[in-house]
């Protein structure tokens, strides 16, 4: 069997855990009734959402398990916070505060709020870092504004944002603090209440979940107009029965990171400045992307000095990663939140992201910094060519 390439793509997807796998199976298999109903397939299923929910909760520091909303994913949490959380306040006005590095379901639930109904919205610069100051959006408020979206970390760079500072600017105005916590949940990063959010968008397949499930984390008493209705699922907010299997699991992969012992955390930072460290020596001229310190720990973005990085990775078929994010993948725009740090077109095209995860192994990150560093070589353009 030929070995399959190193996996250095975590901000896409990480791998489902075997042990989520394991307690997702009967759900798959003999555990198939609809928590909906009122017999005991229901009652089994029903249960097992409860306890996915409880799961979840701790995970995030929700008070209450009813605070978490199961979606498909936290492109879904994003639009029913933003949408449904804006168009909830439409009494209250009609403007959206958000940065220039959120994540395109952000961005495109805003874009909607302002073509289909009617708000504006300010876009928020952040700094070479990626950080938003927070003096910045409070200049952005104004009594019109009803919500703030914010995301903890961002999934190209890493880098985490002072939500509980800026929730200190939102809550007494009585606007709406959203928060994309998809990258940062799976580090046991993210708690809810500490930050102060009203709402936080999950997904289970950045933690090691299965994909096509997440959550939205809704504050008591924060009202949403639900995007999807139906059959009244998930207290209104959420038609749909409910994907109980992927829920299971997203509760199972939650556990494991409140309750696994294995310093995984400190591991994956080690390994991923182990890769950072050598690739700066080997490849003169390379700069990292993303704040020195508030930084997700298994994230990795390379600006190299001269190859492109789609030139770099096409001809490294032993080593999967990202150039920029997976979702800019086939477009030729570069990246924006590359370009929002400051980055030239040319700087941005040359970036490369890597991801560490849990499985990843040290023997792993040598051999990935080996066959990078030829590979930026080797595709180096001539200087006179250059941008
Ligand atoms: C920050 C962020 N938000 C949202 C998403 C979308 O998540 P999902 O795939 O669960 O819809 C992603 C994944 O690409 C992400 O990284």
């Amino acid at each position: 069997m030929t070995s399959r390439p190193i996996y250095l793509d975590h901000q896409a997807t990480t791998p489902l855990d075997p042990r989520a796998l394991e307690e997702m199976m009967p759900f798959l298999t003999t555990a198939y009734g609809n928590p909906n109903s009122a017999h005991p397939y229901g009652r089994e299923a029903a249960k097992a959402v409860g306890d996915a929910r409880r799961r979840v909760a701790h995970l995030i520091g929700a008070k209450n398990p009813v605070q978490v909303v199961f979606t498909s994913g936290a492109t879904e949490a994003n639009h029913l916070a933003i949408v449904g959380g804006a168009l909830a306040k439409r009494a209250h006005g009609g403007h959206i505060v958000t940065t220039a590095i959120e994540h395109k379901a952000v961005l495109a639930a805003v874009q909607r709020l302002v073509d289909h109904h009617g708000y504006t919205a300010t876009s928020v610069a952040v700094d070479a870092h990626g950080r938003v100051h927070p003096g910045d959006i409070a200049a952005a408020l104004t009594p019109n504004t009803v919500l703030v979206s914010v995301m903890h970390a961002n999934n190209e760079i890493g880098t985490l944002q002072r939500i509980a500072v800026i929730s200190q600017l939102t809550t007494h105005r009585g606007i709406l603090l959203h928060t994309d916590a998809a990258q940062s949940a799976g580090y046991g990063l993210f708690d809810a209440d500490e930050l102060g959010v009203d709402l936080a968008s999950l997904s289970a397949h950045k933690l090691y979940g299965p994909m096509g499930v997440g959550a939205l984390y809704v504050r008591g008493g924060t009202l949403l107009v639900a995007q999807q209705t139906g059959g009244g699922q998930e207290c209104g907010l959420r038609a749909g029965t409910l994907n109980v299997p992927a829920i299971v699991g997203f509760g199972a992969a939650a556990h494991l990171i409140t309750s696994d012992t294995s310093p995984a955390l400190t591991q994956i930072r080690a390994l991923r400045d182990r890769l950072q460290d050598q690739l700066l020596d080997a490849i003169p001229g390379a700069t990292v992307n993303g704040h020195p310190t508030r930084r997700l720990p298994g994230i990795l973005s390379l600006t190299l000095p001269d190859a492109e990085a789609a030139d770099v990775l096409e001809h490294l078929p032993d080593i999967a990663a990202a150039t920029g994010s997976a979702c800019n993948t086939g477009t030729s725009a570069p990246s924006h939140v590359l370009t929002a740090i400051g980055l030239t077109r040319p700087q941005a095209r040359r970036t490369l992201r890597l991801g560490i995860g849990r499985t990843t192994t040290a023997t792993e990150v040598e051999r990935a910094v080996a066959l990078i560093a030829q590979a930026a070589a080797r595709h180096r353009p001539a200087r006179s060519s250059a941008v």
